[in-house]
């Protein structure tokens, strides 16, 4: 069954040319990538995006690093689109990263546990939500056939 995913390069991904060398890694894994737009971010919908942790020590910081630059984010497709991109990307610690998954995305341009450089919706509800965050509601249509 084919699935969406909402992939995220964060602004140390686009300010490090990443983005090149993470399109080839999506297109080669077999992912379509139906939308992308570069995205600048305030601080009101950077909270928005990441509300489920608003409660954590590291939100503030979080939403400064997510601010600090456009982001490219992607609408990526392939059957089990979600738990294969979060594959790709590896640990949300990139010095994990770094030596448990050395071929992750994440080993190649990240840094530490806030700047990972890249991002992965963690569940249908989670991919629903953030494709809707950027590329706003897409309806199913239903198309009535005259017997
Ligand atoms: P992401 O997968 O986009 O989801 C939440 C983000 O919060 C995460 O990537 C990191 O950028 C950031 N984050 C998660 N854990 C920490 C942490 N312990 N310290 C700082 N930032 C974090």
């Amino acid at each position: 069954e084919r699935e969406r995913t909402l992939a995220m390069i964060k602004p140390d991904g686009l300010s490090g040319n990443y983005s090149q060398k993470i399109k080839e890694v999506i297109l080669q894994s077999g992912f379509d990538i139906v939308q992308e737009a570069v995205v600048r971010l305030d601080a009101e919908r950077a909270s928005v995006f990441y509300a489920e942790h608003s409660e954590r020590s590291f939100f503030e910081s979080l939403v400064k690093y997510m601010t600090s630059g456009p982001v490219l984010a992607m609408v990526l497709e392939r059957p089990d689109a979600i738990s294969h991109w979060r594959t790709l990307i590896g640990p949300t610690d990139a010095r994990k990263a770094k030596t448990s998954h050395p071929n992750s995305i994440r080993a190649m341009c990240g840094l530490d546990s806030e700047k990972n450089c890249v991002h992965g919706s963690d569940s249908p509800q989670s991919a629903a939500r953030e494709i809707s965050f950027f590329f706003g509601d897409v309806k199913s249509v239903t198309v009535e056939h005259d017997e």
